[in-house]
């Protein structure tokens, strides 16, 4: 069933623009009802155009008037067609006067210009900014801007937009003015403007050059107790930048904004950024320490955005990845070096590839899966994606691997040094490596020209007379839709061979000389399968295999259980240490599961576990290694995880199984844990830093494990830590722990929390999710808290708290094989549809996978996006989701 209209845009259509613009003036009228915005825009005939039409583009805007070079166009000098307006004939010079009127109360998409909690906001990325005025709304588009806003002083006290403050006064009649000056030349999606009643909490910085910067992070009044992190993370991004990139800060003002209504994480705007109240705001008492976390990575993120995005931006929307998974690379490698410790770095780069795993893997596999550059999109919003940014990342991170850091730093430099005020493609990136490299990197491109996750298989043989060792590598990857088949990629893939005494073994290649052998190396995967002989290899060694996780693909190798608890006792590189512990666990879970499956009774037995949890006490006394490495190694695979690995999804089963193993581990391990939680208090004044939230992270996930018990002794242990907490880490840990029971106090501390916490949105909105990923939690309770007079649909972050924590992160109660999760999941698409876009369509992601489900869960599922599909009005976002997921090709 195809109910969609609207065309898809290709890549392979893009023209340069007709007319390029210089300089932009804005002048707002800033009123809630009715907002009145005059643009100016000087514009000449690109010598590279195809015409000598002007281009405009508009979306639920009104044009009250049109002027070119001082004179009305008539209603016959212009055609508009939907979203376009038309200029035939234009002279090669020319001024434009446009006038318009917008409402931006009644603006529920949250793009464009709207309202939040009665002050003004803007998001223009990526085609926001043609909800305000009439304009080429395209990044390859660059201008001057400078803006005019005019206010009533009371109700809106600060006026800021991006670049430096030229002017500000009074306007006589109770309203003000301020005039702002941008002097870099920025694409329309960096426009930015905040109006209203706020605060700022400000530091000066000098910069290496000498110059001076002016920081400031603005927040509501009464959230000004919760700066400090983010401004910290700020001269952290600033001091990392210059260090690691030698790039520096080229503002005399950089502004950081908090809005509790936003669609997103946050947004790069040149010198304004605006985030999500979620990244900014924090306190002990308010923020957990993976939000302390989230907060560093995100200020990072948009403040790297200044050079990789805005200084270089992206010449259409395919090439979005160029700067999302390039700047995602640099705030990972950022929260990273902050981190420091090995163990500790590794960990970071274990939360990301999960993340990657868990999203990215699905995405490429279901129908929505696209290319890192993909080839077309109805409407560019769905595409700000785990493939474009997570995906992205990775194949960033692949030039590192390729390039060895230096070498990818003198990519960067060139990358800057040719495009410094461009808008260029992923090629021009790619080139900019290889030349900088000196390397042949026209198969690389293959990474962001072909869709699906590559598989990698793996096969050994070890001579013993020769001594040598051979590692072959085979690999495919699965057809996408509108890609059948595919080429090799250029894979690279690190290894190391352990002798039995657990070291690392020197990797001498066939026909090299073995001084100076290496222990680890990058093999260079480029054909459909290849073999890579090693030398002077007397035992039989255990191969290491994509050490720090080195490519974004799926290895297939057939290692035993002895060897996987050898890698997780021995192998120096820590990522695969956990990672042969996750395939542990991984296995004994899909038996576990066969067995829920077949209605046999699980028979896993302490016995059968031995391997693995002798190496767990193992990990878990290893005193070298960081407590938040240890807590990792202790974490299970999720649900999503493990139904990743199954052929058909069955989720009830996996829940049973994965609780069962939890139970079972918590049984065998009960001393253990009671003593981390003991050895793992974090007294005193509370610190953000990795080593403490590590501790508190080991306890809290051994409390977690304790709470499965279920019995008095454990029930305290939870209660002590609800009524002692002295940070939300511990207090939300233990408040969990206590749901996760039958502990006579879980309900009153439930209604403690929130009472305590009324006033704190994002802390009410931990309080929805804790609920609604509660296994206890059915649909029927999601309904119930719908009705809670904290409820409301219209905020993104509260939406987000109940509904999106419900369909995605309580498989064993959304995927009810009555079909019920399913039916209040298309309920809600269609309901959020009316009042957010964006919103509604990453919700209906939720189902797009429905063909992996066992066979009676697939049909509700089918019958649950028909009927959103058959619904009247569906946004172009919601719609593109909804017809690629029923598509049959
Ligand atoms: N470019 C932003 C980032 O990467 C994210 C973003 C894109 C966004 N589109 C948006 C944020 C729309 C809010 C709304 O950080
Ligand atoms: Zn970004």
């Amino acid at each position: 069933m195809r109910t969609d209209t609207s065309p898809a845009i290709l890549r392979s259509n893009y023209a340069p623009p007709n007319y390029l613009v210089d300089t932009v003036e804005l002048g707002f009228d800033l009123d809630p009802a009715l907002t009145r915005v005059a643009a100016r825009l000087t514009m000449r005939r690109n010598p590279d155009g195809r015409s000598n039409e002007i281009v405009l583009y508009g979306d639920a805007v009104e044009l009250v008037a049109l002027r070119m070079n001082g004179k009305p166009l008539t209603r016959r000098a212009y055609r508009l067609n939907g979203g376009e307006l038309h200029i035939p004939n234009a002279p090669d010079e020319v001024t434009l006067e446009i006038e318009t009127a917008l409402q931006p109360d009644a603006n529920t998409s949250l793009m464009g210009l709207y309202v939040s909690n009665g002050n003004f906001f803007t998001q223009c990325e990526a085609e926001g900014f043609r909800k305000i005025t009439w304009f080429p709304d395209r990044p390859d588009v660059m201008a001057r801007y400078t803006v005019m806003l005019r206010a009533d002083k009371r109700a809106y006290p600060v006026l800021l937009s991006n670049g430096n403050l030229v002017e500000e006064g009074d306007l006589g009649d109770g309203r003000h003015y301020a005039l702002w000056e941008d002097p870099f030349m920025k694409p329309s999606y960096l426009f930015a403007l905040v109006a209203g009643k706020l605060v700022c909490q400000e530091e000066r910085i000098t910069q290496p050059s000498g110059r001076e910067a002016l920081l400031q992070v603005w927040v509501e009044e009464g959230n000004l107790d919760k700066t400090q992190h983010a401004m910290d993370s700020l001269v952290n991004s600033i001091r990392w930048d210059e260090a690691r990139f030698g790039l520096e800060l080229d503002l005399d003002r950089f502004m950081i904004v908090a809005v509790g209504d936003f669609n997103m994480g946050a947004m790069e705007n040149k010198g304004l950024n605006i985030f999500n109240t979620k990244y900014v705001l924090a306190n002990p008492r308010i923020a957990t320490d993976a939000d302390y976390a989230n907060i560093e990575a995100v200020v990072g993120h948009e403040y790297f955005h200044n050079w990789t995005g805005n200084r270089v931006t992206c010449r259409d929307w395919f090439q979005l990845s160029l700067k999302e998974g390039l700047t995602v690379f640099r705030d990972q490698e950022f929260s990273a070096d902050m981190v420091g410790t090995d163990s500790g770095r590794a960990v970071k780069r274990i939360d990301d590839v999960r993340v990657l795993r868990q999203a990215q893997f699905p995405e490429d596999a279901g129908p929505m899966a696209h290319p890192v550059r993909p080839d077309s999109y109805v409407e560019i919003s769905n595409f700000y994606t785990v493939t474009i940014y997570e995906k992205g990342s990775e194949v960033v991170r692949m030039y590192q691997t390729l390039l060895g850091r230096d070498g990818f730093r003198k990519g960067m430099d060139l990358y800057f040094e040719r495009h410094d005020g461009q808008a260029v493609t992923c090629d021009d990136f790619r080139a900019a490596m290889a030349d900088a490299g000196g390397r042949n990197l026209d198969q690389f491109e293959r990474w962001y020209s072909q869709a699906g996750t590559p598989r990698v298989t793996v096969a050994t043989r070890h001579d013993i007379e020769a001594g040598t060792y051979d590692i072959t590598l085979a690999q495919s990857c699965p057809p996408t839709p509108g890609q059948k088949t595919k080429l090799p990629f250029h894979i690279p893939v690190k290894v190391g061979l352990l002798a039995a005494t657990g070291a690392d073994l020197p990797l001498v290649l066939e026909g090299e000389d073995a001084a100076s052998a290496p222990t680890t190396r990058v093999l260079e995967l480029t054909e459909a399968s290849q073999t890579f002989r090693f030398t002077g290899i007397e035992g039989k060694p255990v191969p290491s295999l994509l050490r720090d996780f080195s490519a974004p693909v799926i290895l297939e190798y057939d290692y035993s259980d002895d060897e996987l608890a050898f890698l997780m006792a021995n192998d120096s590189d820590p990522f695969n240490r956990w990672e042969a512990g996750q395939r542990l666990a991984t296995r004994r879970l899909l038996t576990l599961t066969r067995m829920v499956q077949d209605q046999e009774p699980m028979r896993e037995t302490t016995a059968n576990l031995e391997t693995y949890t002798a190496v767990l006490h193992k990990t878990l006394d290893d005193a070298t290694l960081d407590p938040s490495f240890r807590e990792m190694v202790l974490t299970l695979p999720s649900e999503g995880m493990l139904a990743e690995q199954m052929d058909v999804i069955t989720p009830q089963e996996i829940h049973t199984a994965r609780q069962f193993m939890r139970r079972l581990l918590a049984r065998t391990l009960r001393n253990e844990l009671v003593q981390l939680v003991d050895l793992n208090q974090t007294p005193g004044d509370y610190s953000p830093d990795a080593l403490s939230a590590g501790k508190r992270g080991l306890k809290n996930v051994a409390m977690l494990y304790l709470s499965e018990l279920d019995d008095t002794d454990t029930h305290a242990m939870a209660q002590a830590q609800y009524d002692q907490a002295s940070n939300m880490t511990d207090r939300i840990a233990a408040l969990s722990a206590l749901q996760n029971s039958s502990a006579p106090g879980r309900q009153d501390a439930l209604e403690r929390f929130y009472t305590e916490f009324e006033d704190e949105p994002l802390v009410i909105d931990k309080w929805f999710a804790l609920q609604a990923t509660s296994p206890a939690t059915d649909v029927a309770a999601v309904r119930a808290l719908m009705r809670h007079p904290a409820f409301s649909m219209k905020n993104p972050n509260r939406a987000r708290s109940l509904i999106f924590s419900f369909c995605n992160g309580n498989p064993s109660r959304f995927h009810a094989a009555d079909g019920s999760g399913y039916r209040f999941w298309a309920e809600q698409v269609i309901a959020l549809d009316a009042i957010n876009p964006q919103v509604s369509a990453r919700l209906a992601r939720t189902l797009d996978r429905w063909r992996k489900y066992a066979p009676a869960l697939q049909s509700q599922m089918q019958d649950a996006l028909q009927r959103v599909a058959a619904t009247p009005k569906l946004s172009k976002d919601l719609s593109e989701v909804i017809n690629k997921s029923l598509a049959t090709d």
